[in-house]
């Protein structure tokens, strides 16, 4: 066994860490934006297929192959296949460059809007504050026109904290931070939760849009073709979202289970993530549906003319629906925004550590210099999304990163682990931990998840070759979209070459075990 790795002191704290790496800033917007604009209570269908099908089985399996292993993404991959190992250089590179990039901004953004929360600084048109005087927003993606000083400084207050939670080793770092960081967050959005839904309005915004069921915008067996298109595309964002929501295809889930001690129920574990992470955005949901209904009943004006997507709804929707309460305006604003800022930052130390226990475990440097490093290199990378074009090229980067890589590199792992590795050793091995895991597993590891993956991979790529994802350019969709996804790829090929330090691929033998890392 290997003895190594420092690893969690306590199963609470794997389990905050891990439900604080899901838990984020995707949980609060992303998903009730989709609620809203995929059938309302109908999307919850979709959203439950995809955690059943590919979410659950997916979490089991990053869980099972990083507590086999004993290793992050690339390390668990390389011993199963060397010939594997860009795959797990992937995952953690599309982590640390494809999202936590503009993660961090984005948490950036809500630490300046935490301060401004305090003399409510977006006055009466909270839009026009956020495109013109905060964001300074350019035209178009391709005219960055320079950096946003104040965006530029939180964003690195944003890496400094990250730093600061990574540097130690994860039991002193990430598993102190996270318990105290989440229980904080569960109490805010307790607070937030019952604030907004008792709000005048929030009840009918709640039923009427919220848990209210549009069942035409979800079924996929309608005679007409654009109908059969538009519940294609909430199919696809269902899936996308759970990906996303559940850091799924990451690496951080396999990073974090190999620093758990054997005889530890990995499929308990993955059962209490998944449902928690969920179960959060659903409440969280109230949160959101409750102050726009609110805002809409206080302006006279229709739900859906109040509602906003992404971004949007943080820094437009919310600001302006703060100066509209009756009272504690800014109590209400530094509540919302620390708890954006608390959900965003124990997804981004998770980024940052899947990325950095890859480089640890390949190159045998210290832990210290390779956080501190990471860092220092994120947070120049990070810069060109505080440029005045930032929003465009994260909305580029999300979408192309969450749609394919994401799913992408879920189906592989599927693949590798069901058939290479056999998904019925892994289930030995995860059954042994703990809880019984039915055979059915492998069925859906081996055969239905990965199929599902690769449909939804059709459909995205049918949908964006028709039309240009956000009105785009498709140079710009090129450049931003696809580019980005080749220099990850780039990244993970060469991060791939070369050999292991300090023996690392030797392999490990277990007592009544046969030789299984072949
Ligand atoms: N799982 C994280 C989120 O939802 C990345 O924001």
């Amino acid at each position: 066994m290997s003895t190594e790795r420092s690893g969690w002191k306590t199963n609470i704290g794997f389990l905050l860490a891990a439900i604080g790496s899901a838990i984020g800033l995707g949980n609060v917007w992303r998903f009730s934006y989709m609620s809203f604009q995929y059938g309302g209570g109908a999307f919850l269908v979709p959203y439950l297929v995809a955690l059943g099908v590919a979410g659950l089985p997916i979490m089991i399996l990053e869980y099972g192959i990083g507590h086999r292993q004993k290793g992050s993404a690339p390390l668990s991959l390389a011993r199963i296949d060397s010939r594997f190992e860009w795959l797990g250089w992937w995952m953690p590179v599309v982590a640390m460059l494809g999202i936590m990039l503009y993660y961090s901004v984005v948490i950036g953004w809500c630490v300046n809007y935490f301060c401004y929360s305090f003399s409510l600084a977006w006055g009466n048109d909270p839009q026009a504050f956020f495109f013109k005087n905060f964001l300074e927003l350019s035209d178009s993606a391709v005219h960055l026109g320079g950096l946003r000083i104040p965006i530029v400084f939180s964003t690195l207050l944003v890496w400094v904290l990250c730093w600061a939670v990574c540097y130690r080793d994860i039991s002193h770092g990430i598993e102190k931070a996270s318990m105290v960081f989440m229980p904080v967050l569960f109490l805010l959005t307790i607070i937030m939760v019952a604030w907004s839904a008792s709000l005048d309005g929030a009840g009918a915004a709640i039923a009427n849009h919220y848990l209210h069921a549009d069942w035409s915008k979800i079924n996929l067996f309608t005679a007409d073709p654009e109908k059969a298109r538009a519940a294609a595309e909430v199919w696809t964002a269902a899936f996308g979202q759970i990906f996303f929501t559940l850091s799924l295809g990451f690496g951080i889930m396999i990073t974090y289970a190999s620093y758990l001690p054997e005889n530890t129920d990995i499929t308990k574990n993955a059962l209490v993530t998944s449902v928690v992470n969920c179960l959060y955005s659903f409440i969280a949901g109230f949160a959101v549906f409750g102050i726009v209904g609110f805002m809409a009943k206080t302006q006279g004006t229709a739900f859906e003319e109040v509602i906003k997507s992404g971004p949007q709804l943080a820094f437009v929707v919310y600001p302006k629906a703060i100066s509209l309460l009756p009272g504690m305006n800014t109590a209400f604003g530094i509540i919302f925004f620390l708890m954006l800022i608390l959900a965003g930052l124990t997804s981004g130390v998770s980024l940052i550590e899947a990325f950095a226990c890859s480089v640890t475990d390949k190159f045998a440097w210290s832990r210290q210099k390779v956080v501190s490093v990471v860092c220092c290199a994120g947070f120049l990378g990070s810069l060109v999304f505080t440029s005045r074009a930032g929003l465009y090229l994260l909305d580029i980067a999300d979408h192309f990163i969450t749609n394919y890589g994401l799913v992408l590199g879920g189906a592989l792992e599927c693949l590798i682990v069901g058939w290479v590795f056999r998904a019925s050793v892994l289930r030995e091995h995860i059954s042994a931990q703990g809880t019984r895991l039915p055979a059915a597993w492998d069925i859906f590891i081996r055969y239905t998840t990965p199929a599902i993956l690769a449909y939804l991979l059709f459909l995205t790529v049918k949908a964006d070759l028709s039309k240009n994802y956000g009105g785009y350019p498709t140079d710009q969709l090129l450049i931003f979209g696809g580019g980005w996804m080749i220099i990850c790829l780039m990244l993970a090929l060469a991060l791939a070459f070369g050999p292991w330090k300090a023996d690392k691929l030797a392999r490990r033998h277990e007592p009544g075990e046969d030789e299984l890392l072949v």
